[in-house]
């Protein structure tokens, strides 16, 4: 029997209009515009503003683009998985409020929670629903409102985070395209250097937890810098030493956009040269999980048919991984 693999048939994104600058940032925080471009590679991140905006609107922006661009009618939609650390609301599943946003009537949908690697965790999850045979049409998104958990009072995160997701469409393909392989990890004991205090079942909001500034992403930078620079770039060459590939065979690394050192020491350790890698952290900075969708959809009109693309992630959790992905489309 032939194997069905699950082949990424559209992508498409979305960013608000706000762009608040490094130097906007130096009126808010003890910063300096020549400080973060150097440390981290960020320039400028979009902010969604406006009451009851929530992710569901980003979400919903991607998934109306990608519907449009691979003709697909809204009540086809199978499945849509949403991976996010900021949904809207703890529950109903911000991949539901989504599906109802774009008229997804016969798609059931959930949230999945993998902090910066939930994109990969998504995609891995949603192939699986393909390969067996199971469904059609699976909507992948990875979006973050990370401005709805930042302390813009902060300056170890509020430089870093931003707004901003993508969406991909997977189908089925009998060709050898699609997502071919991924290696998926993570370590439950690195949680304390990358959490949000409250809000969760075990310490639920209060005076008390707002008053202490609890409900915004806590991050020891210092220490996760260490732990993504070294496993963000193993885990992307064992997905390659795994299925015999060589830096030659590489057409894009897709890199988790958190620090462009991190991604140039994931460059340097797979053996691809900047040429090969996508870049935008530079316009967005960490979107969480709408950092790899987002350059793949910034960098489509480049992507072709065949092309081996390896994408690699780090968040908190710790979470990380790796997928190798053969493109299944030439620039349309
Ligand atoms: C957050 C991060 C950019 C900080 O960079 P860093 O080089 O580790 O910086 P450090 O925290 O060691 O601080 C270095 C110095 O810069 C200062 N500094 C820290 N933040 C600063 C800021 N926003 N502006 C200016 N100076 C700052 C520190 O006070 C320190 O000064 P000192 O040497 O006089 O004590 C970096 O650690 C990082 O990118 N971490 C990983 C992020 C990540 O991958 N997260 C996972 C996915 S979300």
């Amino acid at each position: 029997m032939t194997k069905i693999r699950a082949a990424i048939t559209g992508v498409h994104g979305y960013v608000p209009d706000y762009v608040l600058t490094n130097h906007e940032l130096e009126t808010m925080v003890d910063t300096n515009d020549e400080w973060i471009r150097s440390r981290t590679g960020i320039e400028e991140r979009r902010i969604l503003k406006g009451e009851g905006q929530g992710t569901s609107v980003i979400g919903a922006e991607a998934v109306k683009g990608l519907l449009a661009k691979t003709n697909t009618k809204a009540e086809e939609v199978d499945l849509i998985i949403c991976a996010t650390v900021t949904p809207d609301m703890p529950f109903p599943a911000t991949a539901n409020i989504v599906a109802d946003m774009v008229g997804a009537k016969n798609a059931f949908g959930y949230d999945l929670s993998a902090a910066c690697s939930g994109f990969l965790y998504a995609l891995a999850t949603g192939a699986q629903f393909i390969q067996s045979g199971t469904y059609k049409k699976v909507v992948i998104i990875g979006a973050d409102k990370m401005s709805s958990i930042i302390d813009y009072t902060d300056r170890a995160t509020c430089i870093i985070f931003g707004d901003g997701g993508g969406a991909v469409m997977l189908e089925p393909t009998e060709e050898d395209l699609g997502v071919m392989d991924s290696i998926l990890k993570s370590d439950g004991s690195g949680a304390p250097y990358l959490h949000m205090k409250a809000g969760g079942s075990r310490k639920p909001a209060t005076v008390e937890t707002v008053a202490q500034r609890e409900h915004f992403a806590f991050q020891e930078g210092s220490t996760v810098f260490k732990f993504a620079v070294t496993n963000m770039a193993d885990v992307a060459a064992e997905v390659m030493e795994k299925n015999n590939l060589t830096s030659d065979d590489i057409s894009w690394l897709v890199p988790h956009q958190a620090n462009k050192r991190i991604i140039d020491a994931t460059a340097r350790r797979m053996g691809v040269g900047d040429d090969k890698v996508m870049l935008n952290i530079q316009r967005y900075g960490n979107t969480t999980a709408g950092t790899l969708p987002l350059c793949l959809w910034d960098y489509e009109p480049q992507l072709k048919k065949g092309d081996n693309i390896i994408l690699a992630a780090f968040g908190g959790g710790f979470t990380w991984g790796a997928t190798w992905l053969k493109w299944a489309y030439d620039p349309k």
